[in-house]
């Protein structure tokens, strides 16, 4: 079934693209216009904030907690009758060091918070904290996709190989132009997304 959208498209595919172009500007923007700096650290809020700014124009659940169940693979996240408490949770989770971080950006991605969007937007979160706390952010490309799609769904169960794999791919580059936008598509990419580079748009 086919995500209700504000651009009245009720095909798949040329959703997806639309999806993928217009939310890539507004990752291109969020850098550009220096709107990054204004997203508040390691909260929900923020994560919000990021999700708002990059799907807003397509979807009118942009930045807004779930109301339905949702499941990938054979994991359930959080479901909704715990997903308010999981999120408080998640605000109050220190962020001191590197295993911290994980350890939240982890129980995050259990809590699943919006209806579509989530691995992208939440990539985005992982980094500012990571660049807050610690000077450092993600290098994507050094992450491969399988590497990282099989590490976070072994994460729900034990997250020693999405530390391992996250922390042989930091990098001190944490206010690089270049690098964010290259992270943006490997972050789509993930996804499925392949069709447009953030840095052309
Ligand atoms: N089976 C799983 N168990 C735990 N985490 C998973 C699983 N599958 C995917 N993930 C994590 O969730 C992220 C996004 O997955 P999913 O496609 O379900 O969410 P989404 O809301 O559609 O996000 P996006 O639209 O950005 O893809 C993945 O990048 C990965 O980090
Ligand atoms: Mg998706």
């Amino acid at each position: 079934m086919i995500l209700k959208n504000k651009l009245n498209i009720s095909n798949q595919v040329e959703l997806s693209i639309a999806e993928e172009k217009i939310s890539k500007q507004k990752a291109k923007q969020l850098f550009d216009s220096g709107d990054i700096s204004k997203t508040e650290i390691g909260t929900f809020a923020g994560l919000s904030f990021i999700h708002t700014y990059l799907f807003a124009d397509i979807y009118d659940f942009a930045g807004k907690v779930r109301e339905v169940n949702i499941a990938k693979g054979n994991f359930r996240f959080a479901p909704l009758m715990y997903l308010k408490q999981s999120l408080e949770h998640i605000n109050d989770m220190p962020q001191r060091s590197f295993d911290e971080i994980i350890e939240k950006y982890v129980e995050m991605n259990i809590a699943h918070p919006f209806r579509e969007g989530n691995g992208r937007a939440t990539r985005i979160w992982l980094d500012l904290i990571l660049k807050k706390e610690l000077g450092q952010v993600v290098d994507w490309n050094l992450v491969d996709k399988d590497d990282y799609l099989s590490a976070m769904q072994r994460s729900v169960v034990k997250d020693i190989e999405i530390k391992v794999l996250l922390k042989q791919a930091l990098t001190n580059q944490v206010d690089d132009r270049a690098l964010f936008m290259k992270g943006i598509d490997v972050s789509y990419y993930y996804e499925g997304y392949n069709e447009f580079k953030t840095e052309e748009l």
